[in-house]
């Protein structure tokens, strides 16, 4: 038996999944029953959970192969399988990465020969305000375009840079210092066959073969299509959450919160695909 109950969060994706403790191991039938409900709602949510590092990892090994920090990302001697995501400070030195504000849409390591398949983010500390996370449906946003611009689009690469100490992009990145991967623009999601759009406004610089103007142009339209609200889950984050995301379809950004307060969260990568 399950046991564990499904309630879409009404938005154009995400689901709370509820009656489910993650502290002790899911059984075969539960994983099953879990892995159809994240390709049906993409985002899912567990509340009020109570996990240490070690049940998030086992957790997330359920569904693949994890990816965790860079060895100069987690310095404060955890386990790096996690990366932490946070503001706080030691020694006038974030202890985690991505700390401050605002974070633009981003698909998790698209600038990788294989970006993340999926992720999962558990809140350990969080502001009074702010710092909500907004996952968008690249099914929906690619399903919304004109039946001509999919056309166009689908056969299109794009090339996707980024350097870890930006959060907001205001012009290219270095592509002889940051790493960089060309993928398709639409990409079709290896497991339900769909087609998801596959740009982001904080890594996606230009696609292959047009022209400076008519790439920005293009970049330009897609990316409203993308951001669109219609097509957006926000999680108001609580202590206790662990929120799990299908990065092959989706996209996520976070909006700003006080820099005076601590905000921190754990998170495991799991390991990817080359896009097709
Ligand atoms: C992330 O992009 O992994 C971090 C999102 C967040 O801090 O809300």
């Amino acid at each position: 038996m399950t046991g564990f109950s499904i309630h879409p969060t009404g938005a154009a994706l995400g689901a709370e999944i509820r009656d489910i403790d993650l502290r002790t191991p899911c059984d075969a039938e539960t994983l099953v029953a879990l892995r159809a409900a994240w390709l049906d709602h993409l985002v899912l949510v567990f509340r009020d959970q109570n996990i240490t590092e070690d049940d998030q990892i086992r957790f997330a090994e359920h569904f693949g192969e994890t990816v965790g920090a860079r060895s100069k990302d987690r310095t404060d001697g955890g386990d790096r399988r996690l990366m932490l995501i946070s503001n706080i400070r030691e020694n006038g030195e974030p202890i985690g990465l991505l700390p401050d504000g605002e974070l633009m849409f981003h698909s998790d390591s698209v600038f990788l020969e294989k970006p993340l398949l999926g992720a999962m983010l558990y809140a350990e500390e969080i502001p009074s305000t702010g710092g909500n996370t907004m996952f968008a449906n690249m099914y929906d946003a690619f399903d919304a375009l004109p039946e001509k611009l999919q056309e166009r689009l689908s056969g299109l690469q794009a090339v996707n840079v980024f350097d870890y100490e930006t959060q907001v992009r205001t012009g290219r990145f270095d592509r002889a210092k940051a790493p960089h991967a060309t993928h398709p623009a639409v990409r079709t999601h290896p497991e339900t066959g769909r087609k998801a759009l596959y740009v982001n406004r904080l890594m996606t610089e230009e696609f292959v073969g047009l022209d400076a103007g008519d790439s920005d142009a293009l970049l330009g339209t897609v990316l409203a299509q993308a951001e669109n609200m219609d097509h957006v889950y926000e999680h108001v984050w609580r202590v206790g959450d662990l929120v799990m995301w299908d990065n092959r379809c989706t996209q996520h950004a976070r909006k700003d919160f006080p820099g005076n307060e601590r905000r921190l969260l754990r998170r495991v990568g799991l390991e990817g695909d080359r896009p097709y």
